[in-house]
């Protein structure tokens, strides 16, 4: 823990850029889960860590959490912030994200956290970044949110302390969601024992999709018997921005057959706790009495993630 920070630097492999799960290693995962528990614990220590250095919010989709998070765990540690948007941008001119990324690069960034509709927009940036120049994946299409998996793992191990303790559901749209993508890669890594996936027909990829995805996966059709003995339940909301109209559920019938409510929280048993990343439609996949009861830990998710966001930047970006 106290070893000099010379040897610890030797030790530690460069991390360039963090845009998957999938692609990081397990060393570097439990080396950013690491930092962000010593964040969460003592935040202060981090702060003016980062003096004078720029990090360029990128959001090209919608967000409230992410890019407010970011935002704070950058100044937090001294950094300045702009905040480039769809809307307020080039991109409505025509600008092909690339091109926004090479003006905005010209300007001197020291990271880039870029949020895209399409996915394996990250490592795209990542393939031309300049030297200096870091990319986080703020969320790319369906493909990966690194950022959110970290403070759900982070969430969890505050909870429960050890990942093999867990048995975890993860439930609602998992076929459109980065962050069911990005959790089940990062915890079967951190030995989470069973992670059970339920949805409607069809919303639940083929297991062998997942690249994790071994033998702690399992496919469930309702909602009862998914979330059954459990500990952990996350519930995802319906991704209506990446279906066609035909495919859009009646929420009165989704809530009815796929919202988390009190009873399933009996069926799962004592100290079963409950996540969501946000952001939630209540009264259709979670009930209001669940998002406030007990078990919720939504508001603790979201204090967690300024942590892990200034644990990934500091790991970026600290020389
Ligand atoms: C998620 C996202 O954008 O992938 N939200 C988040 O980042 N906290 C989930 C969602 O949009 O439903």
């Amino acid at each position: 823990m106290n070893e000099p920070l010379g040897q610890a630097r030797i030790e530690k492999p460069e991390l360039r850029h963090f845009t998957a799960i999938e692609s990081s290693t397990s060393g570097e995962l439990r080396d950013l889960l690491d930092l962000a528990a010593r964040v969460a614990a003592g935040p202060g220590r981090f702060d003016d860590s980062l003096n004078g250095r720029l990090l360029i919010n990128l959001f090209l989709e919608a967000s409230t959490r992410t890019r407010v998070s970011f935002e704070i765990a950058a100044r937090r540690m001294g950094m300045h912030v702009v905040n480039v948007s769809e809307h307020a941008s080039s991109v409505e001119k025509g600008e092909s994200l690339e091109d926004t990324f090479d003006t905005l690069q010209a300007m001197g960034p020291d990271c880039v956290a870029v949020r895209h509709p399409e996915p394996g927009a990250a490592d795209r940036l990542a393939d031309r970044a300049q030297p200096g120049v870091h990319v986080i994946n703020a969320g790319d299409g369906g493909a990966e949110h690194p950022t959110q998996a970290l403070l759900d793992a982070l969430t969890l191990q505050q909870a429960f302390g050890r990942f093999e303790a867990i048995k975890l559901a993860i439930v609602g749209d998992v076929q459109h969601s980065r962050v069911a993508r990005s959790d089940i890669a990062l915890l079967s890594r951190l030995g989470v024992s069973e992670i059970r996936l339920a949805g409607p027909a069809g919303w639940v990829p083929p297991l062998e999709t997942f690249h994790a995805g071994g033998s702690n996966l399992r496919k469930f059709d309702r909602l009862d018997e998914a979330v059954t003995g459990v500990n952990a339940i996350i519930m995802l909301r319906i991704q209506r921005e990446r279906m066609d109209a035909a495919e859009q559920p009646d929420p009165v019938d989704y809530h009815r057959l796929w919202g988390l409510k009190p009873r399933h929280l009996r069926l799962a048993g004592p100290g079963c706790r409950v996540l969501h990343p946000g952001p939630m439609n209540r009264g259709v996949e979670i009930a209001p009495e669940v998002a406030d009861g007990e078990a919720s830990l939504i508001r603790t998710q979201v204090r967690n993630g300024v942590f892990a966001r200034m644990a990934v930047l500091h790991r970026l970006l600290a020389a």
